[in-house]
């Protein structure tokens, strides 16, 4: 791969002035540039996932999403994706080619979260779905489930706004479990596709799916037993104007 940070880089911190200029000549400005809108294209699709956890946490006094977390792809990752694919090493490349510079993932509770939220997020005026790949009604030959949307959001900065890409994969607390550790077991180790390690892993999947059906399947034995009180119930309402309250960061006492 090309070395376009020196040997040391990684014993200090990240210094921009460290690139081999060589490799990405010139190209610093752009670089902030493309990170800060990756940055940006994060907060602004977490911003709507949250707006959208917050409304059905109250109309269904559950939270379907239990934790977001987000990255921006490193620099190394970059590089070695151009390189691999074979694209210049520039930060236009980078733009035009890469999908999943900004990444943003959703971890669910249940199955059908997963392509409620999906749904609402690609409904958005202001979101342009690009691409969807449906990992959990077509796993891949790892095993692996996800949903993943690639998403173009607006990001608007002082003087102008752009068009920011965002991969967002959606998947449940039990996919996440099994991705995580198959990602430091496996994933891009090469392992072969049919070797015992591999079906190991595949049969954890499997079994995984299961419980996550079966999950879904008491849940809604539950919620049968337990269906919500109407919008008379004056326990209901006051307990749904606490959560607003709080969610706004005020005591329900204040509100008059
Ligand atoms: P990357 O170059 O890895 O981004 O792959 P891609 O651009 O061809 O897209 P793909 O949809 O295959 O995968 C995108 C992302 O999904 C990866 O970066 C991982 O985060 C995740 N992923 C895909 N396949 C696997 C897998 O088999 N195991 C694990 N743990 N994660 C996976
Ligand atoms: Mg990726």
């Amino acid at each position: 791969m090309t070395t376009y940070l020196p040997p040391d880089a990684a014993d200090r911190p990240f210094d921009p002035k460290d690139f081999n200029p060589e490799v990405l000549q010139g190209q610093y400005q752009e670089i902030t540039n493309l990170l800060l809108a990756s940055h940006c294209g994060i907060k602004a699709v977490k911003t709507k996932l949250e707006i959208l956890s917050d409304e059905m946490q109250l109309q269904d006094q559950r939270n379907p999403i239990e934790y977001i977390r987000s990255r921006i792809k490193s620099f190394d990752s970059i590089v070695g994706k151009l390189e691999r694919r074979g694209f210049p090493l520039t930060v236009e490349a980078a733009r035009r080619e890469l999908y999943d510079i900004a990444g943003v993932r959703v971890v669910c509770a249940f199955v059908d979260d997963i392509y409620r939220i999906a749904n609402m997020l690609a409904a958005q005026d202001d979101v342009k779905l690009l691409a969807v790949k449906d990992y959990i009604r077509s796993p891949k030959p790892s095993g692996y489930r996800s949903y993943h949307m690639i998403v173009e959001v607006p990001v608007y900065f002082s003087n102008h706004s752009e068009q920011v890409r965002v991969e967002v994969q959606i998947r449940t607390i039990a996919m996440d479990f099994w991705a995580t550790l198959e990602h430091q077991l496996n994933y891009k180790r090469g392992l072969d596709e049919d070797g015992e390690v591999a079906r190991k892993l595949r049969a954890c999947a499997d079994s995984i799916a299961n419980t996550d059906r079966e999950m879904q399947v008491i849940r809604d034995m539950v919620t049968q037993l337990d269906p919500p009180a109407g919008e008379t119930d004056p326990l209901k309402m006051l307990s749904q104007v606490a959560s607003v309250a709080g969610m706004a960061g005020i005591g329900p006492l204040d509100i008059h």
